[in-house]
């Protein structure tokens, strides 16, 4: 019987031919097992020579399906590779990729530059009380800088009875940086704000980058130093046409506006090159000064020991300046044409 089964196994075609024989041969009821069923009814004398040689038969049995298997499986592949034969010279599909939006591109870029003039980034809630946005920042409850703002309030206050709001702008992160990491400080603070505001050039919500340098001996010079390096490296040009107005600002004493100058060429806006004043416009873009000492106090640092300057800039219209971009709207409203327009998608 074993060598029969051998030679069927030799001659088995497929795999369902094999596993038949396998259960005929070694399966519960196959006729090896009714073999070593027969062990019981003998001798110990014969069971000593017939136990061996059936296991033996056993073994053989096994080791030619595997055998089999192995050579039968390998016939398989072969046969499918055989049948599927790639064209790699086919076009691939093509899928369309995203891209950075422009403001995520301008907010890399931004904390590329801040960081070699050695500024850390740091972040705050979008979620703001009205104590860091507005009261530290030396907005009493009555002033009337508040009402300008235009703020989004939320109905429920917080556990202490703060009122609670969508910031303003990225200045309570000044506050949490100086309360949270004392002094020195140098940092960027990146981020969405809040505005019940549209028109072409204003969003309800918009970006901000705020910026914050709190040390001894700080004055006015670092603050125009710091916004003309980086706004030279931010355009990639050094013909940039800055305006500093006197302003003014709660949080900063003395207060200083700046708007850099722009053409409009091509129907694009273009920063730069322009000269003086002459045939170009004005875009407001920050609002800066040295660091209000009644702010440093209410972060609990010693405004006698230290100074420092703040300014809080529209990334949004940085953007619009560096890409020559006309309208803001068009930047939340999530348009692929939009962005390809601008070369914002590959
Ligand atoms: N927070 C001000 C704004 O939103 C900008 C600003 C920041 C001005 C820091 C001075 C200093 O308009």
């Amino acid at each position: 019987q074993v060598t029969q089964t051998l030679e069927r196994l030799h001659a088995a075609g497929d795999l369902d031919t094999l596993e038949a024989i396998r259960v005929e041969a070694l399966g519960k009821q196959g006729w090896l097992n009714a073999l070593m069923k027969t062990l019981g009814k003998m001798s110990p004398e014969e069971r000593q020579t017939e136990g061996p040689r059936l296991q033996g038969m056993r073994a053989r049995v096994a080791d030619a399906i595997e055998d089999r298997k192995a050579v039968l499986e390998a016939a398989a592949l072969e046969a499918k590779l055989a049948t599927e034969v790639l064209d790699l010279t086919l076009p691939a599909p093509q899928t369309p990729q995203g891209s950075v939006h422009p403001v995520s591109q301008v907010m890399d870029e931004l904390a590329e530059i801040f960081a070699d003039l050695g500024f850390a980034v740091a972040t705050g809630p979008e979620i703001e009380d009205e104590w860091h946005n507005f009261t530290a920042l030396n907005m009493a409850e009555t002033h009337p800088a508040r009402a300008e703002m235009d703020t989004f309030y939320f109905p429920e206050r917080d556990a202490d009875g703060n009122r609670m709001l969508l910031r303003t702008h990225t200045s309570p992160v000044q506050i949490r940086t100086m309360v949270g990491e004392g002094a020195p400080v140098r940092i960027i603070a990146p981020g969405r704000t809040y505005r019940s505001d549209s028109d072409a050039t204003h969003t309800p919500m918009f970006h901000q980058i705020e910026g914050l340098a709190i040390d001894r001996d700080i004055h006015l010079g670092h603050l125009k130093w710091t916004l003309e390096t980086f706004l030279k490296a931010f355009f990639e040009r050094d013909d940039i046409v800055l305006r500093l107005r006197p302003s003014y600002f709660p949080f900063t004493e003395p207060s200083v506006e700046v708007d850099v100058g722009y053409s409009n060429e091509g129907g694009r806006r273009v920063v730069g090159g322009h000269g003086d004043a002459e045939g170009h416009a004005w875009m407001e873009l920050l609002g800066s000064g040295m660091v209000n000492p009644r702010v440093i106090a209410a972060a609990g640092l010693d405004p006698d020991e230290y100074q420092g300057f703040a300014f809080g800039c529209g990334i949004d219209r940085l953007a619009m300046l560096k890409y020559g971009m006309n309208d803001l709207r068009a930047f939340f409203d999530g348009d692929a044409r939009w962005l390809s327009h601008y070369g914002f998608s590959p």
